[in-house]
């Protein structure tokens, strides 16, 4: 059995592959540049280009148990021209149109496909002081005209994306991160730098909410999702202790021994960032991890202490 990973080369495959490999399971990587496959993993795995994607048709693909796509520029990389918003959409949909359509083609043969997506799909919530707005979960409703912001509407466009492979009879799950935590990368790398200088704290009140899901768990949720083959459609990957961002600041500041004292206004980072700040740092969702709790997904790492405290031990 092999496993196919679209968008490999990035901070959640990396962690997937290395996992799975030391598992003995074959992985097959689908990248924009298998050069840059063979420099990250050597030819412990099978390098595949977009190119190839068409001919994986005629294969049937009857040894591959999940194709896993993780493709999309990176949404927190650069401040967000109407160039970048333009890349960050597109690079998800292309990617998942065509492995939507690979999937559909291949019909009743085809492997589940699991699809990245985001909770920021819900919209963004208006901060309350001192609770949470309401819990988002999967049978929460969307209402997508409600919300302008470019998040949701990525989300919305992104999730639309697999209903081509979903029409066919395909088992299509959409992953609906929240924000990864993992040692080595992703969002803690720039949200541990003040922490680092010591000049940590929260950002702006503090009182958005913060959804977050360490690394292992994401591994381990999509394990249980293999096994748990009546599950389809969205899943929130989020841990189940919700806490905003206020919360988040004082658990890094102590996993990192460093102080969380000086906030960081909300108008020097839009003048910074202006609607990226807007939409990732100074708002957020508060969403729960309902279907994977009732279906009996245990988080290795529920609480954010016990996250922080195995990525930065000692
Ligand atoms: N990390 C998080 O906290 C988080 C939270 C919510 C949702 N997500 C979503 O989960 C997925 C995986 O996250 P990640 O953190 O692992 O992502 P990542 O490291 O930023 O990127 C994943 C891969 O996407 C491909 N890629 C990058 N820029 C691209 C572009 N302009 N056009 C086409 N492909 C491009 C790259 O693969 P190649 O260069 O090999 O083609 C890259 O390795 C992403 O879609 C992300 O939006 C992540």
């Amino acid at each position: 059995m092999q496993r196919i990973i679209a968008g490999g080369t990035g901070f959640i495959g990396r962690y997937l592959i290395k996992r799975w490999l030391d598992q003995g399971i074959r992985i097959a990587v689908i990248s924009r540049s298998r050069e840059r496959v063979h420099k990250q993993f050597g030819d412990t795995v099978k390098a595949l280009s977009w190119a190839d994607v068409d001919s994986l048709k005629h294969d049937k693909l009857n040894d591959t148990e999940v194709i896993i796509n993780l493709t999309g520029a990176n949404i927190g990389d650069k401040r967000w021209s109407n160039k970048r918003k333009q890349e960050i959409l597109t690079s998800r949909l292309q990617a998942t149109e065509t492995l939507s359509q690979l999937c559909a083609a291949l019909g009743d043969h085809s492997p589940p496909l699991f699809n990245a997506s985001a909770v920021g799909t819900y919209g963004l919530q208006k901060t309350q002081p001192d609770s949470l707005p309401p819990a988002l979960d999967e049978t929460t409703p969307i209402d997508f005209t409600e919300w302008n912001d470019f998040v949701s509407e990525v989300g919305r466009q992104w999730e639309q994306a697999t209903d081509y492979a979903k029409a066919h009879g395909v088992r299509v799950i959409n992953l609906r991160f929240g924000v990864v935590l993992g040692p080595n990368g992703g969002a803690l790398k720039k949200l541990e730098l003040p922490f680092k200088c010591c000049i940590g704290g929260p950002i702006a009140s503090g009182q958005q909410p913060f959804p977050w899901i360490h690394l292992d768990d994401i591994a381990r949720a999509i394990e249980f999702l293999l096994t748990h083959k009546d599950i389809v459609g969205p899943v929130n990957f989020v841990a189940p202790q919700a806490i905003n961002q206020k919360q988040f600041a004082t658990a890094l500041g102590q996993a990192l021994h460093r102080p969380c004292h000086l906030p960081t206004p909300a108008f020097m980072l839009k003048l910074g960032f202006g609607q990226m700040a807007e939409e990732l740092l100074l708002h957020g969702q508060h969403v729960v991890p309902s279907l994977l709790t009732q279906q009996g997904f245990q988080f290795q790492y529920p609480t954010i202490n016990a996250a922080l405290a195995d990525i930065y031990p000692g």
